[in-house]
């Protein structure tokens, strides 16, 4: 069945209240589904604690003057730096699904990355959001299908294509099969109904699924320099953990670049991706727009993200506890404590502007303990 959401229609005083009410109203299998992550969630954990581990240095006597968190980004005007992180099957978390999101995008002014996996048509989702949406996709088995895909997602109106590279199978989630999760009933991911599915002949006994099969369907790095040339939308590339990859995806043609771990839901035993943003930042050095996700839960982890070389952060389960409470509006109210936490932050650090959040704001645990 597919949710009503949790039907209070209520707005909550806090992120964190948010968190434990979804948590509480959320049928088992789904709490496994939207809310864990993969192996003993060592990756999921890391991306909280080590945000929190990064000390924010105020300056004094700084009044915020002319104080504004705008941005603009690949040439979206953006009030917040905040986008929403593409998430599978919203239509579960509430009837509005990944509507409801694009409409709480246009009306908190940040942006949206809409899944592959969305439970609602690519089409209708952008109608909300015409201004502030980018596609994410995966590799569609052939290159053709891949552009064919960017480009109805072109000719829908969406601005970028965003390319997740870090899930080229599931993670282990163990959450999941121990709740028997499947999809209920009405919903699917209705924008993959077309797609061509591998025409792989049957498992000889010494042929291995994921090396022999699923290898050579999966991308490499030529692949996105073709796609990035030929897609009629600038590419992104998300799930980039390592500066030589970092570094690749600009020589390739990426119009940027996501540090993410998937909010922990792939490779467990990954590192934080806070830990690993200076380096990348470095490895960009400027030339890329760089954003972040996984983990981010307060206005202060966004500052902290900024201070480290992000451009801008992608938050993902926060916007689906908001979702599942109370629809579009509770999506809403998430990314607006999350602008006013981040503007509290840098009134209190002495940041007037965006531009002002710099790596002098923030200290590092030291290696050893990161
Ligand atoms: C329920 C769920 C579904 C997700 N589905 C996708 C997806 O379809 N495509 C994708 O690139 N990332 C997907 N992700 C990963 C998010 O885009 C993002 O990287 C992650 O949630 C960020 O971490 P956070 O939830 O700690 O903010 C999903 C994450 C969750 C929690």
């Amino acid at each position: 069945m597919i949710s009503e959401g949790a039907q209070s229609n209520q707005i909550l005083a806090s992120l964190p209240a948010y968190a434990r009410a979804a948590k509480r109203s959320l049928p088992i299998d789904q709490v496994a589904y939207f809310l864990s992550g993969a192996g003993c969630e060592t990756t999921m954990r890391r991306n909280t604690d080590d945000l929190g581990r990064v000390t924010i240095k105020p300056r004094s006597l700084c009044p915020p003057k002319n104080g504004s968190t705008k941005v603009s980004l690949l040439g979206m005007n953006m009030d917040v730096p905040i986008l929403i992180a593409p998430m599978a099957y919203q239509g579960m978390l509430h009837k509005d699904g990944e509507v409801g999101l694009a409409a709480a995008t246009a009306a908190q002014g940040c942006g949206m990355i809409v899944s592959a996996q969305a439970s609602h048509p690519m089409e209708t989702i952008v109608r909300q959001a015409p201004d502030a949406s980018w596609m994410q996709v995966y590799w569609q088995v052939t290159r053709e299908a891949t552009l064919a895909f960017a480009q109805r997602a072109a000719d829908a109106g969406y601005k970028a294509l965003v390319l997740t590279i870090d899930a080229p199978v599931n993670g282990v989630r163990d959450a999941e099969i121990e709740a028997a999760f499947t999809l209920p009933d009405g919903v699917n991911a209705v924008n993959l109904t077309d797609i061509p599915s591998p025409n792989f002949e049957p498992l000889r006994p010494d042929e291995s699924m994921l090396f022999d099969r699923i290898a050579h369907v999966l991308p490499d790095w030529e692949d996105l320099a073709w796609l990035c040339a030929n897609a009629p939308l600038p590419v992104l590339l998300k799930g980039i953990l390592n500066p030589k990859d970092a570094g690749l995806a600009a020589d390739a043609g990426a119009a940027g670049v996501i540090v993410s771990n998937h909010g922990g839901r792939v490779l467990d035993g990954a590192p934080s991706t806070i830990s690993v943003l200076p380096d990348i930042a470095a490895a960009v050095g400027g030339r890329l727009p760089l954003l972040m996700d996984s983990g981010i839960r307060r206005g202060v982890d966004v500052f902290r993200a900024l201070a480290l070389g992000a451009d801008a952060v992608l938050v993902g389960r926060p916007v689906c506890h908001g979702l599942h409470i109370a629809g579009a509006l509770g999506a809403s109210h998430v990314l607006r404590l999350l602008r006013d936490e981040l503007e509290v932050a840098m009134t209190l650090a002495g940041c007037a502007t965006i531009a002002d959040i710099t790596r002098d704001f923030v200290q590092l645990p030291s290696e050893a303990t990161f």
